[in-house]
Formats: C-alpha cells, sequence, structure tokens
C-alpha cells in the first residue's frame, strides 16, 4: 500500500460516510500573510468551528499539505519532519465521539488492515476547567472488548500537555475566544525494545520510539473566555488530524518512517551523492531529506529565499540542508531533487511543472550560502584578524555577540559558525538567542492566528470594514485591483492589494468617504450559499479555489459589496461607527498596505 493508496482509501471511507471533500488550502495561506505556514488541516476552518456554516455541510474530509516551523529542531529523530500531509476528516456539530472513535478504529484495522493488538490509545485525564473525558474512554473499552483485548492495557490518561488541543497549545497558552478540546491518540506499537534513557516505563507518549502517534481526534467544543475561563461553544465539533507519513510507517511496520516506501528512494539518493551511509549518519541524512522536502514543497509556491516570513524559513531550512549535505561530501543537489519530486508528484502535479524553477531556486541559494560563508569570514577576518598577525590560523575565539551577528544578519547557525573554525561562549550565546526567540515568539503569537486575531467584537467589526474598503478601492482605483491579505486585531486593520503606486490624499479621501457613507447607510450584511458558478456570475470577489468546490458563501453588504468569505461579520455596518485611514506603506512586489481603524 503506498502513501497514495492511503490517501484514497481515507477519502472514500468518509466520503461514504457523508463526508464532502475540501480542498488542499495552499501551503502558503493565499490571501492572509499574518500565518505564515498552514500547518493543520483545521486552520482554514476556524470560522465555521465557532459556528460559521460551512458551504459544503456539516462532514467535511481532505488532505492537507502542512508544515510545522516549531518542529524544525526535532529533525533528525525516526519519526519527526517538518513537511507531512495530514489527513483530516470534521464534523462541525454533527456528529461526536461515538461515532469518530469507532470510525477510526475500522479504518485502521479493516481499510489499513492494522491489527487491533498493536494500537493503543489515549484520553484526556481532566483538569479544573474541563471533566475527565470517561465517555471516549467507554467507547475504546467497549472497542478494545470487542476484538478480545484489555481496555486497561490499552487505555492511558493524560493531562493538557499530551491530550489537550488547540491551535496555540495547553489550554494557559490559548488567548481570548480561541476554540480548543480534550483529544484522543492513537498510537502504533513497533514492539521495539524500551531505552531506559527516556524514562524507567514505556509508555505511548514515551519518546523511545516504540510508539507513533498515528491519529488525534479533537473534541473541539471549548472556547477560552477573556476572564481565562473556559465555556463550552455553541457547537460541538469533531477535528480529525493524522499524519500520512506515520500512517505509512504504521502499515509497513517500519518505526523508522524514512525507511518507509516514501522516502527510502530519497534516502538512497543521498547515499549515492554523498559519501555518507544511512547506517552510520541518519540523522544527518534525515535532516537533508526532510529539509529539501520542505523546501521543494515551499519553493514550489512561488516563495523565495530571504530574510523575512515564509522566505527566511525557506533560507534556514535550504542552508541548514547544504550544510548536512556539504559535510557528508554531497556537492549534487540535483538527483537529490529530482528524487523527491518522483516521490511526491503523484498527489502535487504541479511539482513538476515548477521542477525547473524549484531547482534553479535551490541552486541559487547554494552559491548565496557559499558567499555567505566567506562573508562571515572576512567579516571575523577583519575584526580578529590583527591579533593573530592579519591572517585567521587554526581556532579563534569571537565574542558571544559577534557570533551572534553572524547568526542573525549572515544567517549562520551556530554549528555552521563553529565548522568554520570560531569557538564563543555558548552561555552569553544562548541568552542573545532567548532574547531574539522572545521577540518571534511574540511575532508568531500575531502570525498564527489567521486573518482576525481573534473573534471579539472588535475585530470582527475590522473584518466587516475591509469588505467595504475592498469595494470602495476597487471603485476608486479600478476592478483590476484585489486585496493580496489582511491581518485585523482589535487595534487597526491591516490591508494588502496590488497597486503600484502611492495613493494620493484625495484617494485617500475618496476611500474613507465612500466607506463611512456605506456604514451609515446601516447596510444589513448576510451571507447565501450558492454554486461556485453562481457566485462568479453574481460577480463575488475573492480568491475562488475550484478543486472539489461546489458551493460557495459569499457576503453581501447590502447591495454594494459581495465577497467570497468564511466569515464572521457583523449584522449591520452602523455598528462599524467610523472609519479612517492612518497609514500607507509601499510593501514591494507591486503591492501597497494600508493601516486603517473602524469602530
Ligand atoms: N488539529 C489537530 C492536530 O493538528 C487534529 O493534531
Amino acid at each position: 500500500m503506498t502513501a497514495k493508496d492511503i490517501i484514497e482509501k481515507y477519502i472514500s471511507f468518509f466520503e461514504k460516510r457523508g463526508h464532502k471533500r475540501i480542498p488542499n488550502a495552499s501551503l502558503v495561506p493565499e490571501n492572509d500573510p499574518t500565518t505564515l505556514f498552514t500547518s493543520s488541516g483545521m486552520q482554514p476552518l476556524v470560522p465555521y468551528l465557532l459556528g460559521e456554516p460551512h458551504p459544503s455541510g456539516k462532514r467535511l474530509v481532505n488532505v492537507q499539505n502542512s508544515f510545522r516551523a516549531q518542529d524544525i529542531d526535532e529533525i533528525g529523530d525516526n519519526r519527526h519532519t517538518t513537511f507531512f500531509r495530514m489527513l483530516g476528516n470534521w464534523s462541525l456539530d454533527d456528529y461526536f465521539k461515538k461515532e469518530q472513535l469507532p470510525w477510526f478504529f475500522e479504518l485502521l484495522t479493516k481499510e489499513l488492515g492494522l491489527s487491533p493488538k498493536k494500537l493503543y490509545v489515549t484520553v484526556f485525564e481532566g483538569n479544573k476547567d474541563v471533566p475527565k473525558d470517561s465517555e471516549s474512554a467507554n467507547i475504546w473499552k467497549e472497542i478494545f472488548e470487542s476484538v478480545g483485548l484489555d481496555p486497561k492495557e490499552r487505555i492511558s490518561y493524560y493531562g493538557v500537555d499530551k491530550n489537550w488541543w488547540s491551535r496555540a497549545g495547553v489550554p494557559e497558552n490559548m488567548p481570548a475566544n480561541e476554540p480548543g478540546g480534550p483529544d484522543s491518540e492513537v498510537f502504533y506499537d513497533f514492539g521495539t525494545p524500551h531505552d531506559k534513557k527516556f524514562g524507567e516505563k514505556c509508555h505511548p507518549n514515551c519518546n523511545c520510539g516504540r510508539f507513533l502517534e498515528i491519529g488525534n481526534s479533537v473534541f473541539m467544543e471549548y472556547q477560552k473566555q477573556k476572564d481565562g475561563s473556559f465555556k463550552k461553544l455553541p457547537q460541538k465539533n469533531v477535528d480529525f488530524g493524522g499524519g500520512l507519513e506515520r500512517l505509512l510507517a504504521a502499515v509497513e511496520n517500519k518505526s523508522d518512517m524514512f525507511q518507509t516506501s516514501l522516502f527510502s528512494p530519497i534516502i538512497k539518493a543521498i547515499g549515492q551523492h554523498t559519501d555518507a551511509t544511512y547506517k552510520n549518519h541518519s540523522k544527518q541524512i534525515r535532516i537533508i531529506a526532510d529539509h529539501f522536502i520542505a523546501g521543494i514543497l515551499i519553493a514550489s509556491n512561488g516563495v523565495s529565499p530571504s530574510n523575512k516570513e515564509q522566505g527566511y524559513i525557506l533560507r534556514r531550512l535550504l542552508r541548514r540542508g547544504f550544510e548536512n549535505l556539504h559535510n557528508l561530501g554531497g556537492n549534487n543537489i540535483v538527483p537529490i531533487v529530482e528524487s523527491i519530486i518522483d516521490q511526491y508528484k503523484e498527489t502535487d502535479p504541479n511539482l513538476v511543472k515548477n521542477f525547473e524553477k524549484v531547482k534553479y531556486t535551490i541552486l541559487e541559494e547554494e552559491k548565496a550560502y557559499l558567499e555567505t560563508l566567506e562573508n562571515a569570514k572576512s567579516f571575523i577576518r577583519k575584526k580578529y584578524g590583527t591579533r593573530v598577525g592579519g591572517e585567521l590560523k587554526g581556532v579563534v575565539e569571537i565574542s558571544a555577540q559577534d557570533a551572534f551577528q553572524l547568526y542573525s544578519t549572515h544567517g549562520l547557525f551556530p554549528t555552521q559558525i563553529e565548522n568554520l573554525g570560531f569557538i564563543f561562549d555558548k552561555q552569553a550565546f544562548a541568552q542573545e538567542m532567548e532574547k531574539h526567540q522572545e521577540l518571534s515568539r511574540k511575532g508568531s503569537g500575531q502570525k498564527f492566528k489567521g486573518g482576525l486575531a481573534d473573534h471579539s467584537e472588535k475585530t470582527i467589526m475590522g473584518h466587516t470594514a475591509t469588505h467595504l474598503m475592498h469595494q470602495a478601492i476597487r471603485d476608486i482605483l479600478g476592478n483590476h485591483v484585489y486585496q493580496t491579505g489582511s491581518n485585523i486585531t482589535t487595534k487597526r486593520i491591516r490591508f494588502d492589494f496590488n497597486y503600484d503606486k502611492k495613493l494620493t490624499d484625495d484617494e485617500i479621501k475618496k476611500v474613507e468617504d465612500t466607506v463611512n457613507e456605506k456604514i451609515n447607510e446601516n447596510l444589513k450584511v448576510h451571507f447565501e450559499m450558492m454554486p461556485l458558478k453562481k457566485a462568479k456570475e453574481i460577480g463575488a470577489i475573492g480568491l475562488f479555489d475550484e478543486k472539489y468546490q461546489e458551493n460557495v458563501k459569499v457576503y453581501f453588504i447590502g447591495d454594494y459589496s459581495k465577497e467570497f468569505c468564511g466569515g464572521p461579520h457583523v449584522d449591520f455596518t452602523s455598528k462599524l461607527k467610523q472609519f479612517k485611514i492612518i497609514k500607507q506603506d509601499n510593501i514591494g512586489k507591486g503591492q501597497r498596505r494600508l493601516y486603517s481603524i473602524a469602530g
């Protein structure tokens, strides 16, 4: 059974149970520069999990390309990858635990042929806000008893760090209005010996590599409140995610995911084009495979390496990949890129179309990386060279601040700095890094939340204001102008659009006046579900993803604006009170950014 077979079996299993397939959202969210990457199937579905009706109904299924930058440092073990494909199914206030858990078990044992004896599950043990998930435990008990297995040995309880899921992680990290809930995970037992380095006794969440998590059913029925407490959402949701690569490892009973039929041709190509063997250098070879797979998928979405946002992550992946490749004596990335595209082209056909472009991006970045190494050496030579007679000889001790500068401005990682022959105070470097990470943490707090920073009243008002502004900008600048992104917080609205000139004071005033006029007219805001074809016919604006999408949701503001959108919005425009543009910026690539406030 190949990765593609698993996808097909999964989708058809859930289609037979009334689910509609929804498209794989872009890995780099197209209309939303506030979140760097799509990292789970539920990410584009948040408004629907909070209660907005979905145009495809209450039962959804898909396979979603996902990337998790936060896992980058874990790469090298037998089961972590930064890029993965998530099989997802959702119930939006429809079925719940008693359908989801038996279905997933049936899928694993009947469709994918896994032995029930290999499966272990975990459920939420409860905390002060949310009770123990005895309902899931009882469902699992019946399931295991029905196949003659002792439930006591199969079911384990964990707390919020393992059996709670939200986009922000544990409950205390969740911002107000964020949805989340207890989850139940299924683990596959490879039966490999326990390594006591990871604790006295082995258990499903042990990191020794014996157990692999292969699916997570989140029962998303809670919402964090402003005062930190939890309230039930008006609807009960199931948000399921299963890693395709991990399911394949279980199906093929390969405790090392990188030895499955999906990865092994890539691992082989790396072995052939370096001086290393997988046995002796598995960690570096896994890093090379992971980073170039993710790099290729990201680059094929149109991202180029740079020093910010998605481009920075791509640069980091490729440079770390090259560092490991060069260390293992590899100097030809092309056959490795070819082997990756070969493995992924069946499910991502546009990789073939983009092959030359992706190859060029990767080769250019290798050149830029090698140049960086030279620049870093000359930076240090200039600063420290005189102390060793004008030339750098042997190992040179540099300050932690300079090491950090090599990291932050030359893009070199600590190991790369050391490989150049520079040593530095690691503790002081870690302190510099801590300061830096604090700033990025702050940034990513903003980033993960999607176009709307939260679902507060003020943010929802900002969302309706973007629709009015979008239409007003097109009325004033022309219909070739369209929104390219937005980010809305309680403090301000950020709106990007394709326009390569500075807006004049007169144009700014016209946009403001038009939006304020529509606010004063107190227009009704409502949505209609309609076939995609009809939405186009009536001239609704927005991004249409045509794959699998029969019905779409269109928001109307009176008869002034019609826009393809998931919501949510205010019900009448007078709620916005007043609209004002406070700043404009040129953000490059022929795009402008307006900051404004409403309310
Ligand atoms: N959203 C859940 C996850 O990513 C299913 O694990």
